[in-house]
């Protein structure tokens, strides 16, 4: 992307120097389709907006990765730091487990308003990325300025290329998802982390940290991504049906290990932006040290326990939270294992892939959730109350 070459004008032909996504413009532009809400077409249409995510970065006649124009040589970038807001944030976490798996990256998360008062340590080999869907939040933009004011390496993944934050970062990841209306973030959520492990891969094989032919494994297990995802997008009656006890509960918990604890947090935040109960995502191996006090007869709890290297210990953690009376609803995906486990309220299973793309399947679930709850309450789905869809202010 040529930043410097993107121009902008208004309905009257002036240039203007950049354009803020107006959320009742743009309502007007896209329609809903056969949609309620702008969310849920949103959610529905994640397996193209992947599809298209992995169209522009991977190429299949080689069994490679592009990132055209990459300003810097591997061996320039020896750690990362991810930075955002929110869901953003959410995406950085999640990079980070991909990062520490697959690379040898020195990796580190922050939360933007964190990290833009933070005394922090400037490193030249640091590679500073900034994730935002909108491009244009403040804390994230501000962090952003402060890094090139150091002469930092500055990489941004957004959705709206034509933001503050792509045209004033020194190179663009676009995460090619289209215009995102609802205010609860869903396919641009699945999109970042689909760049962000995209970049992960590419950065692994560079530096010869991901040997080739482990390498074009999950090149081909990401490309059967969006079917599995289509597949789970089925799961729908049954998330009806669950969302209904969430609405009477007074609060709820989100429990995951490893991959699955940044998607505890997302499950918690949409929960919560969407039907405004209160949802806490946690790492399931935390609950004893005090949020178990939390757990009271018939309250709602979220494990997310995927067959993965973290499975036994969540399911562990499960039972701590059914014996003392904790409704659960376990997402883990298709297996021939049984759980063994009893008392257990609901299981909702999806696809089986490899466990770096688990977490991709295991949103959408969550997602659904968040959304059903919603909509029994009779909330405005795609502008919660006290939220805007890009946070331009401190
Ligand atoms: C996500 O559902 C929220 N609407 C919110 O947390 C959002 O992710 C955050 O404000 C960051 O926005 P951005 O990605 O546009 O920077």
């Amino acid at each position: 992307i040529k930043k410097d070459h993107v121009e902008f004008f208004n309905d009257e032909g002036t240039k203007i120097n950049k354009k803020v996504l107006e959320l009742s413009s743009d309502e007007e532009k896209y329609d809903k389709g056969d949609y309620k809400h702008f969310m849920a077409k949103e959610i529905e249409e994640q397996p193209t907006t992947l599809k298209n995510g992995i169209k522009e970065y991977v190429d299949n006649t080689n069994n490679d990765i592009n990132i055209y124009n990459f300003p810097w040589k591997a061996n320039e970038i020896s750690s990362i730091i991810l930075i955002g807001c929110g869901t953003a944030y959410h995406s950085c976490l999640m990079a980070k487990y991909w990062f520490e798996q697959l690379t040898t990256l020195d990796v580190s998360v922050d939360i933007a308003s964190e990290f833009r008062y933070r005394k922090n340590r400037f490193k030249k080999e640091t590679l500073y990325v900034f994730v935002s869907q909108s491009g244009e939040t403040a804390d994230t933009y501000a962090a952003l300025d402060l890094c090139k004011k150091n002469g930092m390496k500055t990489c941004s993944v957004v959705n709206v290329i034509e933001s503050s934050i792509a045209r004033d970062s020194e190179f663009v990841l676009p995460i090619h998802c289209g215009t995102e209306i609802g205010v609860a973030s869903t396919k641009a959520f699945l999109g970042q982390i689909l760049i962000l492990y995209i970049l992960c891969l590419k950065l692994g094989l560079l530096r010869k940290d991901l040997k080739k032919d482990v390498f074009g494994q999950k090149l081909k297990d990401l490309r059967e991504l969006p079917k599995l995802v289509e597949q789970t997008l089925l799961i729908d009656n049954k998330i009806q049906t669950i969302s209904n006890t969430f609405n009477e509960a007074k609060g709820s918990m989100f429990l995951g290990r490893g991959f699955s604890y940044p998607i505890a947090l997302e499950g918690a935040l949409k929960l919560k932006e969407l039907s405004y109960i209160h949802a806490e995502g946690y790492p399931a191996g935390e609950m004893k040290h005090g949020p178990l006090a939390l757990i009271e007869e018939g309250m709602p709890v979220v494990v997310l326990a995927p067959r993965d290297n973290y499975y036994k210990k969540t399911i562990s953690n499960m039972q701590e939270v059914i014996a003392r009376g904790a409704k659960v609803l376990l997402i883990t995906n298709k297996s021939k294992d049984e759980v063994v486990s009893e008392n257990i309220w609901e299981t909702l299973e999806v696809e089986s892939t490899n466990a770096d793309l688990l977490p991709f399947l295991l949103t959408i679930p969550l997602q659904k959730l968040a959304y059903y709850s919603a909509l029994k309450k009779g909330f405005d789905i795609d502008k919660p109350r006290n939220l805007a869809k890009s946070v331009t202010v401190e």
